[in-house]
């Protein structure tokens, strides 16, 4: 393909993913298909001749398309949102043509620049203490990760490494202990006798970060919000450190996956800066929120975090990949995964002018786990500047006001009860009833393909999820997927086993 080419199927495949998006409800939202379907429509090898680019985009029609869940569809209820908007999937067309490897300033200094100061726009947003903006001379600062799973791994990787390695040396080192343990030798004990705390409703992502770090876990349990506060914290802490153990992380949850919950982090960061324990916090879906004023007191709390992570990949119309995560002291990460081969430095790296922006702690591959990364800065500087702060603050003000308008139909139906406070876009809903029956619903909802909906467990029992997803989802939709939720509860009602 060469640049006049390129330029024409550029110009259908704008054209194409137009269609595609405008048309999209047209489409049923959940594919049905036996798994392993795809393998028998195309060949078993690569082709040897090139094939025609037509040829290609009629299989994305005959394969691809019968295969996908259409996450952008305003039936799409599962889950929570897969952001998406125009402007940051132009601006991902951009990053692909530019095709930098960002990994220190040299590689590519607008890569480098542009997402420090994008962090710090994107931190006054949502109005986060001063320790966590970088600015020209600032100690903390921002970096865009590709997940919040990778947000917490790192975090909980740079508290395992730094904040505690002093206290469990000496911990370690104490009579009855391990005497003659010297820092070289005995880390790997030192990490395994280490315990995290973290709360049962926590995403799986913090309980695999656990298992990647190789620490011991345990969880916090919840009160009747199914968030945790501060006595349940304190409580494990004392237990924890009376049976030999020393907690250093505690990671709270802010929007938590199965229902929303907010945790308590102004009593529980107290407890975790007197323990000497890195409090991370994970807002992966509820995070966007936090840049209008009604809900920034959710927040309150975040002075006493170490680190801060949110997906405007979730929320904020910014396409897929793109994790914030924001760090009180950027040496406490950068410190933990430091790597400086000859071939990664440069000849500005040194230099007076550039201690703070350019100096390693700026060399962002410190900052992650791969030494490759994308210039994902620019998806968010096309998203704020064509949206504005107050086109991403009504963006999220609908959403929530469609997940209310959806809790007063379930309100309103004596059948049905809510299950949890519907404080942003999602509403967790169940048939007063068996967990079967709740399930049973749930199977007709997904076999009818018109909207998608994923369960979870509160308390032990079988409950639906509704979260508002897509950018385009309108009041229509909430009505009529409720009138499918009615309808199909009346069929279930119907049968004889009910
Ligand atoms: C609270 C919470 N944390 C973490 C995650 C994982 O996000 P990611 O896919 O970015 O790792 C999710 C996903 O929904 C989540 O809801």
């Amino acid at each position: 393909m060469d640049a006049a080419e390129f330029r024409r199927r550029g110009r259908e495949m704008v054209d194409y993913v137009a269609d595609y998006l405008e048309n999209i409800e047209q489409r049923p939202v959940y594919p049905d298909l036996e798994p392993g379907y795809l393998r028998s429509l195309i060949p078993s090898e690569a082709p040897l001749e090139p094939e025609s680019y037509e040829d290609v985009m009629k299989d994305v029609e005959r394969v691809i398309m019968p295969g996908i869940t259409h996450w952008h569809s305003p039936y799409f209820f599962a889950y929570f949102p897969a952001a998406s908007s125009y402007p940051a999937m132009l601006a991902d067309m951009l990053c692909g043509a530019i095709g930098c490897i960002g990994f220190s300033w040299a590689a590519s200094p607008a890569c480098t620049e542009l997402e420090t100061v994008m962090l710090d726009w994107l931190g006054k947003m949502l109005q986060l203490p001063e320790c966590f903006i970088a600015g020209t001379d600032g100690h903390g600062g921002g970096v865009i990760q590709g997940t919040a799973s990778e947000a917490t791994l790192i975090s909980l990787l740079a508290a395992q490494r730094y904040k505690s390695l002093k206290e469990q040396h000496s911990y370690l080192c104490r009579p009855n202990r391990l005497q003659h343990c010297g820092p070289t030798t005995c880390s790997l004990w030192v990490f395994s006798l280490m315990l995290p705390v973290l709360l049962p409703k926590a995403h799986s992502s913090v309980e695999r970060a656990a298992l990647i770090g190789g620490v011991m876990m345990r969880k916090v349990p919840t009160d009747k919000t199914y968030a945790v506060g501060g006595h349940m914290l304190k409580q494990m802490v004392e237990e924890d450190k009376a049976a030999g153990f020393i907690p250093f992380y505690f990671c709270a949850t802010l929007g938590t996956t199965p229902s929303c919950a907010f945790d308590h982090t102004t009593e529980l960061g107290p407890i975790c800066n007197d323990e000497n324990m890195w409090m991370h916090i994970d807002a992966a879906y509820a995070g966007s929120a936090f840049i209008c004023p009604e809900f920034r007191p959710l927040l309150n709390g975040i002075e006493f975090a170490d680190s801060f992570n949110f997906n405007p990949h979730k929320w904020l119309l910014v396409n897929f990949d793109c994790s914030a995560m924001w760090v009180k002291k950027r040496t406490d990460i950068i410190g933990a995964f430091k790597m400086e081969p000859l071939y990664l430095k440069h000849e500005n790296q040194e230099s007076a002018l550039t201690t703070v922006l350019f100096a390693s702690s700026w060399v962002l591959q410190h900052w992650q786990i791969p030494l490759g990364r994308r210039f994902r800065s620019l998806k968010l500087w096309f998203v704020f500047r064509m949206y504005g702060l107050k086109g991403l603050q009504a963006h999220i003000r609908k959403q929530v006001a469609l997940a209310k308008e959806f809790e007063s139909l379930v309100r309103a139906d004596k059948r049905f009860e809510i299950c949890a406070e519907v404080i942003m876009g999602l509403v967790c809903f169940r048939l007063k009833g068996s967990n079967e029956l709740n399930q049973n619903l749930l199977k007709k909802i997904t076999k009818s393909q018109e909207i998608h909906l994923v369960p979870c467990q509160l308390s032990g029992r079988f409950v639906l999820r509704f979260a508002i997803c897509a950018r385009t989802t309108e009041s229509r939709h909430i009505q009529q997927a409720w009138r499918h939720i009615t309808q199909l509860t009346f069929e279930l009602l119907q049968e004889p086993s009910h």
